[in-house]
């Protein structure tokens, strides 16, 4: 079915949901229809990212779809969108052997590697010149997949390569892989594919963050969490990690009575388009094939140069001879196919010694050791220092003073201690003693019960104070520029800065005369401190640094209020009602709403100018057209664009920054350029001009 048909039943089945709001539902007839467009802006958002609907209008669909099925449980089909989801905890995982053994790869690092590949290659087929394909080797968690009869049937990791586990349910929860696939198209009847799980960088950092918060170990890199990711009991908790998946390889067919092999299938670059053709996330676009290894050494070189820039990891480039006969002919070895190799990029791993430990305070008071080692290069970067988290980590990983060590640093991730390299001590290394006071202003520390985490609790300690100074004027705070790390640490040392408020009242006279302090940069600062009190509340709500409040969170509490101190009378039971509080994150919003000193804080930020109102509270959810995402290109004929903006504001609208399928009304000037045409390339959005702008604002 084509996109366009796809797309017009996706507004069919919206305008009828809209128009039945009152109450029975989409009809049963209409079950296959809802299944096939949801599987359609699935494969739009997870495999081609881009989504042609917003996430609401989906989620709509979706519960539309989920109501029919619970009203009609004989209608529910094993690879409805809804079945992903599973209830309960996994037992166990059982034993499976794969169709056929899920081999490893050799490898090679430089060019005269490659070389010699591609001479034994040919080699051993007689012939002169042979086509490589190339692709990405993906750094993950190697799977493999069985589809029969067009449904998925059974997904397993490597294990030993001959067994492996059966993890079916955690692979459900992978969007990027379909529950079915219409191998039948091509006269496939049972199908056995390789493919590689993945955690992109980003979620990585997040679920990272996420485990420290909680006290827990962080994985040494995505390839870890990815494999640990698939081989946990709560399909809730992978389905929440959002793993990803590339395959790459067909390793097994049956075919229905009659049919003939496919043409695509005669080669690795075909069956690569193959799976993609079927909405699987093949390396599709990446893969090239070469007539001759010469290019391939040029591409995979080049590759590597580009590497930091993609999302997720790839450690390296895998060659396959694009033949499947020739393939056939190469054979394996007991450990590796002949006919293909993985070249590795340079490795981002090296070993170090660790040379001391100190132990840093942060702006919650917590105290975190970081290892101090002997400088290193380790994918393009100089390491010479590395947090080891806490107590807890260090003891696992068994780390001493003077152990040579194993670390890793994988693109953007922050670098990580893998190991101590144990085998290599000499009896000289010492262990880290945790201290029991704190290493700024020797209160004594305190751990809480169930915490990773030793804490100085003397709200005043310098460290903390400076901390929580810095965190107030970094970027996604208050933003203030010219301030930095550095200068907050000068600032404080000197007496001109001493709290949070203080940085209202910093002298600037003071500054004069100080080294790399010129009368221009002073008058930044002044500017900028100036533009932080026009900051909007959730920015400043952030910048307080109370715990667990993230950006996210922000946002939702100013959202809940019309002033900031409203939060003095709010109860533990009314903070946990807003979107994303818990037990954890309430009570510590209640404590710091609960603490006079905070109180007193606050009481001289606002004296100082700051945003405490929530000016957009009493407008937006009751204007008419609360709820609507506005944006405006081009030259409007009768209003200037700021103008035009506050107008849609006033009445409850969003202005977003850029087309999206979140947008709803695309209002257009004279010379609109890209936007209009992006927006035109989705179907949700509405073009308007400037006068249906003003009638929708009953203005006209
Ligand atoms: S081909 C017989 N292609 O690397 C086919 N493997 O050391 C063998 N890998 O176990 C695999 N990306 O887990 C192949 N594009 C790719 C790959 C890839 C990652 C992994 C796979 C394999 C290991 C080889």
């Amino acid at each position: 079915m084509y996109d366009s048909e796809l797309t017009k039943k996706t507004q069919d089945l919206t305008n009828e949901l809209i128009k039945m709001n009152s109450g029975s539902g989409i009809p049963l007839a209409r079950i296959h229809d809802l299944r096939e467009v949801l599987r359609f802006h699935e494969y739009r958002y997870y495999i081609l990212s881009e989504p042609l609907i917003a996430d609401m209008e989906y989620d709509q669909l979706y519960k539309a779809l989920e109501k029919l099925e619970k009203e009609n449980p004989g209608a529910v089909r094993p690879d409805s969108p809804t079945q992903r989801v599973a209830k309960g905890l996994t037992k166990e995982f059982p034993t499976v052997q794969h169709l056929v053994p899920m081999l490893s790869l050799d490898n090679s690092y430089n060019a005269d590697d490659l070389l010699d590949f591609d001479r034994k290659v040919r080699e051993l087929s007689g012939l002169d010149q042979v086509d490589y394909c190339v692709e990405p080797k993906f750094d993950g968690a190697s799977i493999s997949l069985i589809y029969e009869k067009d449904l998925f049937a059974r997904g397993a990791t490597r294990g030993d390569g001959v067994e492996g586990d059966e993890i079916s349910t955690n692979i459900r929860q992978i969007r990027t892989i379909p529950l079915s696939a219409e191998f039948s198209r091509y006269g496939l009847q049972q199908v056995e594919i390789r493919g590689e799980v993945l955690i992109n960088k980003k979620q990585f950092k997040k679920f990272n963050e996420q485990l420290l918060s909680q006290g827990e170990d962080p994985k040494a890199n995505p390839r870890n969490m990815a494999a640990g990711t698939l081989r946990l009991k709560d399909p809730a908790e992978v389905s929440r990690r959002n793993l990803e998946a590339f395959v790459y390889h067909i390793s097994y067919y049956t075919m229905t009575e009659g049919a003939g092999i496919p043409e695509l299938l005669t080669t690795h670059s075909g069956s690569l388009q193959l799976l993609w053709e079927l909405g699987f996330r093949s390396p599709e676009q990446e893969k090239k094939v070469f007539p001759g290894i010469e290019d391939v050494i040029r591409y995979v070189q080049e590759f590597e140069s580009g590497r930091d820039d993609l999302p997720y990891e790839i450690d390296g480039m895998v060659i396959k001879v694009n033949a499947i006969p020739l393939q056939e002919k190469l054979g394996m070895t007991s450990h590796h196919p002949r006919w293909a190799i993985a070249y590795k990029f340079k490795a981002r791993q090296a070993s170090s010694r660790l040379l001391n430990v100190e132990f840093q305070v942060g702006r919650t008071g917590a105290v975190t050791p970081v290892a101090k080692l002997e400088p290193v290069a380790v994918g393009g970067v100089t390491v010479s220092s590395i947090s080891v988290h806490n107590e807890e980590y260090i003891r696992e990983k068994d780390l001493r003073i003077g152990d040579a060590v194993l670390i890793e640093r994988a693109g953007d991730v922050i670098p990580q201690i893998v190991k101590s390299l144990t085998e290599l001590r000499n009896g000289t290394e010492r262990p880290i003693v945790f201290p029991q006071h704190c290493p700024v202003c020797n209160s004594k520390l305190f751990k809480e019960e169930e915490e990773a985490v030793w804490r100085c609790t003397n709200i005043e300690c310098p460290a903390q104070v400076v901390e929580r100074i810095i965190h107030f004027v970094s970027k996604d705070a208050m933003d203030i520029r010219g301030f930095g790390e550095a200068n907050v640490r000068k600032f404080y040392e000197m007496g001109l800065l001493k709290d949070i408020p203080s940085v209202y009242t910093l002298d600037f006279d003071k500054l004069t005369g100080l080294e790399g302090f010129g009368q221009k940069s002073i008058d930044n600062l002044r500017k900028a401190i100036e533009g932080s009190r026009k900051q909007p509340l959730h920015r400043l709500i952030y910048a307080l640094g109370i715990r667990f409040v993230g950006e996210t969170t922000a946002k939702t509490l100013a959202h809940a209020v019309n002033h900031l101190l409203d939060f003095r009378e709010f109860s533990l039971e009314q903070l946990q009602q807003l979107e994303d509080v818990g037990p954890k994150v309430g009570g510590s919003i209640f404590q710091f709403f609960s603490n006079p000193d905070n109180i007193q804080m606050l009481a001289e930020l606002e004296k100082a100018g700051l945003p405490f109102r929530n000016e957009k509270k009493d407008l937006s959810g009751t204007g008419s057209l609360a709820g609507q995402t506005f944006l405006f290109t081009g030259t409007l004929p009768t209003l200037k664009r700021s103008e035009a903006e506050a107008m849609a504001e006033e009445m409850g609208g969003q202005i977003l920054s850029g087309v999206s399928a979140k947008l709803n009304y695309l209002v257009v000037g004279e010379d609109a350029g890209s936007k209009l045409e992006k927006a035109k390339k989705i179907n949700t959005v509405r073009i308007i001009t400037e006068e249906e702008f003003l009638q929708l604002l009953g203005k006209k």
